[in-house]
Formats: structure tokens, sequence, C-alpha cells
């Protein structure tokens, strides 16, 4: 393993392989969310739900890595004492305790990494806002945040906003770039395709020119909110991303925007598509007996 993390260093275009994955039984998180349609008098239902948390090996992380955290499509709200919190500003506190106490990682020692859709109401489905406090407590918990903005997501009204909040420390927004944190080079696309105007809306022959630019780079790990073509899912689309991972072996592709029962999917030219859609994954180096 020690040979395998040098000539990674040493070359500095290998990707993070996902060895395994599977579900951490006493790993869940509460929310509520708002249920798909309406009753037959116009009221919203709500429905309560656990956020499923996996544990996946992988063959190589940073040594001053313990671990890597990513989620994304936390579409949901938690209550505590008549107090309403995003799903995404709830979770971290209560990831961290669980890191800490059953996995015995150090939260200083852990990178998050967002897929983008963070922001939800319990009066409709959908929706638009600031997911800026989302990143911000994680943030607060954990060593760095790095991540994608989907289309339920906002970071902020004013033309400075943005720009103002990627100079948080800690923070790594990655519109249409390649971030290196630790040494782990990763690189990402805010947004999904289309060219309905739509927010965060990009049409699908200039994302699929951006995607092929960061795929040509050979990040570590590939992350978009777009999702890849899945037969459960057609509607979400994606054929173009899996057009461009057709052509990139062994690339790993963390994504969201369309939930999948399946979590990895691998391509015949084991290129990976991890989607973190309503789940959270755990990324650990693989443990060596
Ligand atoms: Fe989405």
């Amino acid at each position: 393993m020690r040979a395998l993390e040098l000539f990674k260093n040493a070359f500095g275009f290998c990707f993070v392989k996902l060895l395994n994955i599977q579900p951490i039984p006493e790993g869940f998180f509460p929310y509520l969310h708002a249920s798909p349609g309406r009753d037959n008098w116009g009221n919203q239902g709500v429905l309560r739900h656990d956020l499923p948390f996996f544990k996946a090996e992988v063959d190589f992380l940073p040594k001053s890595l313990d671990a890597l955290v990513l989620t994304s499509d936390l579409q949901g709200v938690v209550v505590e004492a008549d107090q309403r919190r995003l799903l995404g500003e709830a979770l971290p506190e209560f990831l961290a305790m669980f890191l800490r106490l059953e996995m015995k990682l150090n939260p200083e020692k852990v990178g998050i990494v967002l897929a983008g859709d963070f922001f939800a109401t319990l009066e409709s489905r959908g929706g638009l806002d600031d997911v800026r406090p989302v990143w911000r407590t994680f943030r607060r918990y954990f060593r760095w945040v790095t991540g994608v903005g989907g289309n339920h997501d906002d970071f902020g009204v004013d033309l400075d906003a943005l720009p103002a909040f990627r100079r948080e420390p800690g923070i790594f927004y990655l519109k249409n770039e390649e971030v290196a944190l630790d040494g782990l080079r990763i690189g990402g696309i805010s947004g999904v395709a289309g060219d309905n105007g739509k927010h965060m809306r990009i049409p699908e022959d200039q994302f699929a020119a951006m995607l092929k630019r960061r795929i040509d780079r050979r990040p570590d790990l590939l992350l978009l909110h777009q999702n890849p073509f899945h037969h459960s899912t057609p509607h979400k689309g994606g054929q173009f991303v899996t057009a461009a991972l057709q052509k990139a072996p062994a690339q790993l592709l963390v994504c969201g925007h369309a939930i999948w029962e399946q979590a990895l999917i691998q391509m015949e030219n084991a290129a990976q598509v991890l989607n973190v859609g309503e789940r959270v994954v755990i990324l650990v180096k693989q443990t060596t007996s």
C-alpha cells in the first residue's frame, strides 16, 4: 500500500478507486420532507425518512485525511423545539460525533464533498434558496468543504455574495474548475444540463465541452451535480455524461440530482459512478490486515 501511495504521489494523475461500499446499520439521521403530490383538499403532506450512512473503502487517500464524506440532495428539514433547520445544517454536528465515537475518525482530518441540492421546505417539493448556511455548518465541524451547486441551490442574491463566499476559509466552491486539497485533485462543474433558462442550467453542448476539459485533466475525483444516464431515472438525462465517462477509463465520478437505489455503478472501462443523492457516504482507506 505504501508503494501505491508513493506511485500516486509521484505521478499525480491516478484516481481514487472504490473497492466496496456497504450500509452502516447503526448510521442514519431522521428528517422530514414534503411528500410527492397533495391530498384531495390541496394540502401538502409531510413524510419522515431516515438518511442512511454508507461506508466505502478506497485504495488511496492522502495520509493527512482520515476520510472523505460525500453527500447530496439533502432536501429535508429537521424540527427541534419548534425550530426548523435544513437537514444539511442539522446533520454535521451529529455526523462529527458519529465519526468520532463509532468509527474512531477525527473530524479535523475529514474533508466534506457536497454534490448539490441542499434546500427544502415542508410546504412544497423543490424550491430554491440560500444554502451557504449548510456549507458553513459542515465547515464548522470538519477540515474543509468543497462541492458544486445544484439546481435547488442559491448562494446569495447580491452580485458579490458568491465571490465573498468563495473567499471564506475552508470553503472551496467549484463552478467549473479543479482544486487540490490535501493533495487530492477534485474537479467539479456546478449545475445541470438544460436550455430552459432556469437556475443553474447549462446548455448540454456547453456542459459537454466543459466536462471534456475537466476529464482531460484526469482529476482524482470528478464531481458533478448532474448524473449520468440511468434507466431508473431517464427523465434526469445525462447521456452525454455517460459518453464522456466511456472515454475516461478508471475515472471516479461523484454525482447527485437523480436518486438511485444503487449507489455505485461500475462501467466496462473501470470508470465508477458514485451517486450520493439522499445518502451519506464515508470514504476510508482500505485497511490492511
Ligand atoms: Fe438536482
